[in-house]
């Protein structure tokens, strides 16, 4: 049951010859997410070989098969990690009872609202990176940005797929509008901020991998949590490949600090940049913009639709069948959240059904914690005298109870003024983004070459040779 058919049209592991409406449905929107892949895909790269892992299996081990293919020949499927026994809901009002294999009527339209959104980052992302491949640092690095494309385009089928098989005509029609919404696009954006920002040059695309997937790893988390049993079946198979992407930007991020660190003793300078490489402050910038727009996406701290999701058994907290300090209804639980009001902010106890979406963003604050101290000990291996930091959870939010407010990085309430001062001091500057630029205007293409601006990977893909020839260029 878990082994993925790959005789049809659409790979897939949910029998879908046997529901032949469904199949002629699905293969009817095919053609648009080609052409869509196609036209705001990764540009130039029709005809690359790419040595890329492709699901075989959703069972826990040897799920991937690894070989070259050219991307858009990539087969895209329908893949839902294997059905549990007897699984029943953990959380909510309908805590203990069986799981549902079909949408509930009173909660169809607030469920096809969370999938819409999940689905809606999935392309957004591919489109914000479509150009990185025409300066990549090495053919290492170039192969791992399509190995995050293609999946992402797979997730867009994981939540087209539930549109199509749960939702009937308005479900169709979401999935249509999964291709005409763009990044950036002007009359029709992507749902969220952060995935209608540019991805303009490869720190951007490790900041985005580490910060901005992560996001998506606690959204999908929490709905890996879901009642509505196919939800949670898709999400958990779209973790597995969400942990490569967010090892991307974790190990680039390592790689451009290493070699800056390296330059500066090398070279015994203060000033990196002089020697073509990314300086620690511009580093911290573009940290401190990429934290911030991915703390907006999980949404206002109060929330009644959160709220709501949770009662219903829609969307958990993060492993919610996993807590074990409270009676996962959280009808008298309280939660502290940080509040601000005049110039003042502190923490305050509310109802902890109110501020789900705190809870599941100081998860993620966590875990992004321990990348930074990660990269600190790097540094101080290195002599270096810095650190990095994440910014205080008020700094630069444009969602939520912050977004009226100046804060500084360490959290104290500015005057407008004082924000006009100082903010070139903390979010890249025009010049900022220039200067990463102008270290990135060709395509290093060798195998086993790196540019100047990051180290060379502590290890390789699949444990292949350093100068393993990832993309094949014809
Ligand atoms: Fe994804
Ligand atoms: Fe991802």
């Amino acid at each position: 049951m878990n082994e993925i058919n790959y005789q049809e049209k659409i790979p897939n592991n949910v029998n879908l010859a046997e529901n032949r409406r469904l199949q002629r449905a699905l293969e009817a929107w095919q053609p648009g997410f080609i052409n869509w892949w196609n036209e705001l895909g990764p540009i130039d790269s029709r005809s690359l070989d790419v040595y890329l892992r492709t699901a075989i299996s959703a069972d826990a081990d040897g799920w991937a098969d690894f070989g070259y293919v050219k991307m858009p020949d990539y087969r895209w499927g329908i893949f839902l990690s294997p059905q549990e026994k007897d699984r029943t809901i953990s959380f909510g009002d309908h805590k203990g009872e069986p799981v549902w294999q079909d949408v509930p009527g009173e909660y169809r339209g607030l469920l096809r609202r969370l999938i819409v959104i999940q689905g809606d980052t999935e392309p957004a992302s591919v489109e914000q990176q479509r150009i990185l491949g025409s300066t990549c640092p090495s053919l290492y690095d170039l192969r791992n940005l399509f190995q995050v494309n293609v999946e992402e385009g797979r997730h867009l089928w994981a939540m087209v797929y539930l549109l199509h098989a749960h939702f009937g005509r308005e479900g169709r029609e979401e999935a249509e509008l999964m291709l005409e919404r763009h990044s950036g696009d002007r009359d029709k954006p992507r749902l969220l901020g952060a995935f209608n920002e540019a991805t303009p040059d490869w720190l951007a695309f490790y900041m985005f991998t580490f910060f901005t997937d992560r996001d998506g790893k606690f959204q999908l988390g929490a709905l890996a949590e879901s009642a509505f049993d196919p939800l949670a079946r898709s999400c958990r198979f779209m973790l597995k490949e969400e942990a490569h992407h967010m090892f991307v930007g974790d190990s680039g991020i390592s790689r451009i600090v290493r070699r800056c660190c390296d330059v500066m003793r090398e070279n015994r300078t203060d000033n990196p940049r002089e020697y073509g490489v990314i300086d620690l402050t511009t580093i911290q910038k573009y940290l401190n913009f990429h934290y911030s727009v991915s703390l907006d996406l999980f949404g206002a701290e109060v929330s009644t639709n959160a709220a709501n999701a949770f009662t219903a058994g829609l969307k958990g907290r993060f492993n919610e069948a996993k807590l074990t300090h409270d009676d996962h209804q959280l009808k008298d639980e309280a939660y502290s959240v940080l509040q601000v009001s005049g110039d003042v902010m502190r923490q305050t106890d509310v109802p902890a059904l109110t501020v789900l979406n705190e809870n599941l963003r100081n998860r993620y604050s966590g875990e992004c914690l321990n990348g930074v101290n990660r990269w600190n000990k790097l540094i101080q291996k290195c002599g270096c005298d810095f650190q990095l930091q994440l910014p205080h959870q008020a700094f630069n939010r444009k969602v939520g109870d912050f977004k009226d407010y100046h804060i500084s990085p360490d959290g104290k309430i500015l005057s407008d003024k004082e924000w006009e001062q100082q903010k070139d001091n903390w979010l890249p500057t025009e010049q900022d983004r220039k200067f990463v630029a102008s270290l990135m205007t060709k395509p290093v293409s060798q195998p086993g070459q790196y540019a100047n601006w990051i180290a060379p990977p502590t290890k390789s893909i699949n444990n292949l040779p350093a100068d393993f020839e990832y993309v094949r260029f014809d």
